[in-house]
């Protein structure tokens, strides 16, 4: 084989008259009569059209090695879209290094593959310049953290990946343990408790490209498998955590856009939910929803008899027609909604609303204010418990609002002040809106250890932040608890016994006996932030080997089953039943 020379992509003006030798896979072939031929050549830069005097026996996919002297092309076959478009390898010899069988797909087509089609081969996938630049936008971020990290001293720590469980909310994928029958490990949703550890061992500041593993329902920002920047500082409070993750993720957005984002705004979560209806707001437009409780408080009108009353306005869009106006009613109906009212902006305020009979003259000119509402804006409006009425109308924002993946550029933003706990559970359990190691907010331990009521402890705030960007969560972080006391008081709160927080949680308990120091840290996923900063809606398409939607590999089929030696071997029996 000849040495390879130069890469495909990057042959220019600059190179003719120059002898090379370019290396790569046949993207395509068009014969012009017996003794010509064109031959478009791939190599992981891009394409080089090579002329040889014959291709009867190349097929698209093989693999060549080409040789021969860079030339202008002739004016009229010059190929702007392409960046070696203005010159081709001529008189070229060829060697076939490896012949190739039809691929089941078109490499360089523009059709959608089929999903499974595309995982099954992702060999193949991978040689497309979509999926060459992913993976090497993603090697990119992932090295541009690690300077960040590196810079601010950080020490990088791999924690183990066969463990006891650690809770982060979703199931545990299990391995069983040979040496132990009948025990398993369970790995990592995250290194939560090590990083705890280490900060407990004098580690000051950890960080790790972490993989981590959930069992739960796979979607467009969620496989099994993923990786986050993790990390861990001591001695730190929660300013100091968002001032290095902003290091960290600027960093990734310069390496991939160009531009250093600006500062990261902050938002707390009660204003995200206020203002966007989501506690993970996309700030990339407005659409901010409004609070009318206040207009309709002395309402006839049955529907708007309700705790709370949130609108938002649409410039310009008394257009939509009816059609459109019951489907969206049926989609917030869908959302929990017990309905939707629109009201449509008329010449000198004149409205039209199936409801219009229903409000006062008053109020609908105070909503109109309240809304900057103007001719030809249409205003959506949801009554209900605080909860349903912002959650729907953040969802109505959405889709009436939401730009592509691709536009509106990068907005990062901050939410914080957290509440401690979620939501109720049916034993009347509160679970934690993070985790069980987040620190309450510090003026709200008072109320934890007063409270007795499970709806009153819903208003705890915690000291726990997110990073969203453009309407994705991207990572999740807290200051958390170093002491056993407080600690304890969160297990009993969320129905945690000693018994079981001893077996669960009983390492992080004994270490916090010999000198803990106050700490706290933060991750965020990486899959998600390379899908985002490369335009991308499915992670699926920053991850080199991906589980298809429903959760299995096409490629190696995992998962398999195993023989019946491998079973006894571990102790375990397949009940036939559950198959
Ligand atoms: P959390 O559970 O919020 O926090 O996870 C942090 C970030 O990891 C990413 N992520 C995922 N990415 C792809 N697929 C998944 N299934 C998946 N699950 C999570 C998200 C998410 O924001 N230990 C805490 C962090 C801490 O407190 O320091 C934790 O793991 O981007
Ligand atoms: P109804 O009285 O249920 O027929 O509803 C009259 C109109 O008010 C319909 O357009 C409903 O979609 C709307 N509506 C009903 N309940 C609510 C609510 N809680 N919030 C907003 N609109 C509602």
């Amino acid at each position: 084989m000849t040495t390879r020379t130069d890469y495909c992509g990057r042959l220019t003006d600059a190179d003719i008259g120059r002898t090379v030798t370019v290396c790569g896979w046949v993207s395509k072939r068009r014969e012009h009569g017996e003794h010509l031929a064109f031959v478009d050549l791939r190599d992981r830069t891009g394409i080089i059209q090579c002329v040889v005097d014959h291709a009867h026996d190349i097929r698209n996919e093989y693999v060549l090695s080409v040789t021969g002297t860079i030339r202008a092309r002739p004016a009229e076959t010059i190929n702007s879209e392409l960046p070696t478009g203005s010159v081709e390898i001529g008189d070229a010899s060829v060697e076939i290094l490896s012949r190739a069988e039809p691929p089941p797909f078109q490499i360089d087509g523009r059709v959608e593959v089929d999903e499974t089609i595309r995982i099954r081969h992702r060999y193949l996938d991978l040689r497309n310049s979509r999926m060459q630049r992913n993976l090497r936008s993603r090697s990119a971020i992932n090295a541009s953290i690690r300077r960040a990290m590196d810079a601010q001293e950080f020490v990088e720590v791999e924690t183990p990946m066969l463990i006891a469980s650690t809770p982060e909310g979703a199931r545990d994928f299990v391995v069983p343990s040979r040496l132990s029958p009948g025990n398993f490990y369970a790995l990592p949703q995250s290194p939560q408790l090590f990083k705890q550890l280490c900060m407990v061992g004098g580690i000051d500041r950890y960080y790790q490209i972490a993989r981590c593993m959930r069992d739960e329902d796979l979607r467009a920002d969620r496989q099994f498998e993923f990786s986050q920047l993790d990390m861990e500082m001591s001695f730190a409070d929660g300013e100091t955590v968002r001032e290095v993750i902003s290091q960290a993720v600027s960093e990734a957005a310069e390496t991939i856009t160009g531009e250093r984002p600006g500062p990261i705004p902050e938002i707390s979560w009660l204003e995200a939910m206020n203002k966007y209806g989501s506690d993970k707001p996309d700030i990339r437009f407005g659409l901010e929803l409004v609070d009318l409780t206040a207009i309709f408080s002395e309402t006839d009108f049955n529907a708007f008899k309700a705790p709370c009353i949130k609108g938002l306005k649409v410039e310009g869009g008394s257009d939509l027609g009816r059609n459109q106006l019951d489907q969206l009613t049926d989609k917030a109906k869908n959302w929990g909604a017990k309905g939707l009212v629109w009201v449509k902006v008329g010449e000198a305020g004149e409205v039209t609303s199936p409801v219009a009979k229903f409000m006062s003259e008053s109020e609908i000119a105070y909503m109109l204010s309240e809304l900057e509402a103007e001719e030809g804006d249409i205003c959506f409006l949801v009554a209900d418990d605080w909860k349903r009425a912002v959650h729907v109308l953040g969802l109505l924002r959405l889709e009436l609002g939401r730009p592509p993946v691709n536009e509106g550029g990068f907005h990062f933003v901050w939410v914080v002040d957290f509440p401690l706990f979620e939501e109720v559970d049916d034993q009347g359990n509160p679970t934690p809106a993070h985790h069980p190691f987040t620190m309450p907010h510090e003026d709200d331990l008072a109320m934890l250890s007063a409270s007795s009521d499970a709806q009153d402890l819903l208003k705890v705030r915690s000291q726990a932040y997110d990073l969203v960007l453009n309407g994705w969560e991207l990572g999740s972080g807290s200051v958390r608890i170093h002491q056993r006391e407080i600690q304890q008081q969160i297990f009993n709160l969320l129905g945690i016994g000693e018994e079981e927080s001893q077996v669960k949680f009983g390492f992080l308990m004994d270490a916090f006996r010999y000198g803990a120091p106050p700490h706290a840290g933060f991750a965020f996923g990486i899959d998600r932030l390379a899908a985002l900063l490369v335009g991308e809606e499915n992670i699926r398409e920053v991850i080199a080997f991906p589980k298809s939607q429903s959760g299995t590999d096409p490629l190696t089929e995992a998962p398999t089953s195993i023989d019946e030696a491998q079973l006894e071997e571990l102790g375990l029996k397949v009940i036939p039943e559950t198959l």
